[in-house]
């Protein structure tokens, strides 16, 4: 089993997006994808052609059930996602003090893995949370998701500080970061990319152009590569794809 965290001290960078395209992306390659929503904004359910007034969610059971399988929406054939929902205050309370007991989300995340190659994906609200501390606690790798414009770059201290990330991370784990909404178009924001490329180098994981084509794709609750295959958008999300597969293959053979 593979953990992924997808995380960012800003809202609106993508997030969301960004979970639900690799989790087809890397269904796409052979594994086993489980997406997870950590976010009360319950959103994530939509890139995986849920209804809005579909209320399934996995938060008011998480505490109680101990096999989360059965907590799990298939949405195709070896893609499933477990929506927030809508659990109400109270348990969604519940939810968070249990997520600050360390054995909690392992035990949970591990009754998910039924098969060899099982990868899970988890979308977090923006900003620390008891979600994040959980997750990222046993992710192999933390993708940080950023915007190239100037809001992003005051939050890098943020990141850089090591004090976004708990300090218990896997000693077996890594950081990269996402540059989304890149739009070689406008002068800042190709300035900021530059001026990230060469700070962050190898830890920059991905950068996705600003494409229509993915908002379009999100409004008709479909995925970039079945809506425009062709955007550069796809085609930076293939990249993605495809480095966080190798990453994810480094870190098993290290780990052994
Ligand atoms: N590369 C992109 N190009 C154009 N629009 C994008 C891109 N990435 C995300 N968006 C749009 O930005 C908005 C916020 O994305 P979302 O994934 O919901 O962010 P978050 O989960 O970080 O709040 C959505 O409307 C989405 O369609
Ligand atoms: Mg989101």
């Amino acid at each position: 089993m593979s953990i992924i965290c997808v995380s960012s001290p800003k809202g609106g960078v993508g997030k969301t997006t960004c979970t639900a395209n690799l989790a087809y992306g890397l269904r796409r390659l052979g594994y086993r994808v489980i997406a997870v929503d950590f976010d009360p904004q319950n959103a994530l359910r939509l890139h995986f052609g849920l209804s809005l007034d579909d209320s399934r969610g996995f938060v008011e059971n998480a505490v109680h059930s101990e096999d989360w399988s059965s907590l799990t929406v298939e949405v195709a054939d070896n893609l499933c996602v477990l929506p927030y929902g809508y659990p109400g205050q109270q348990l969604r309370k519940t939810f968070e003090q249990y997520l600050l007991n360390p054995g909690f989300l392992r035990s949970r995340f591990t009754s998910l893995d039924k098969t060899r190659g099982t990868i899970i994906i988890a979308d977090l609200p923006p900003g620390d949370s008891a979600a994040l501390q959980a997750v990222a606690s046993l992710a192999d790798l933390r993708l940080t998701v950023l915007l190239s414009d100037s809001a992003s770059v005051s939050l890098l201290p943020i990141v850089e500080s090591g004090d976004y990330y708990p300090a218990n991370v896997p000693a077996n784990s890594r950081h990269g970061l996402v540059l989304n909404q890149v739009d070689p178009r406008s002068r800042l924001n190709s300035e900021i990319c530059t001026f990230m490329e060469h700070r962050y180098g190898d830890e920059i994981m991905g950068l996705i152009h600003r494409d229509e084509a993915v908002s379009e794709a999100n409004a008709k609750q479909r995925i970039v590569f079945e809506n425009a295959p062709g955007s550069l958008a796809a085609q930076d999300i293939d990249a993605l794809v495809n480095r966080v597969m190798k990453e994810l293959v480094r870190l098993e053979k290290r780990g052994g």
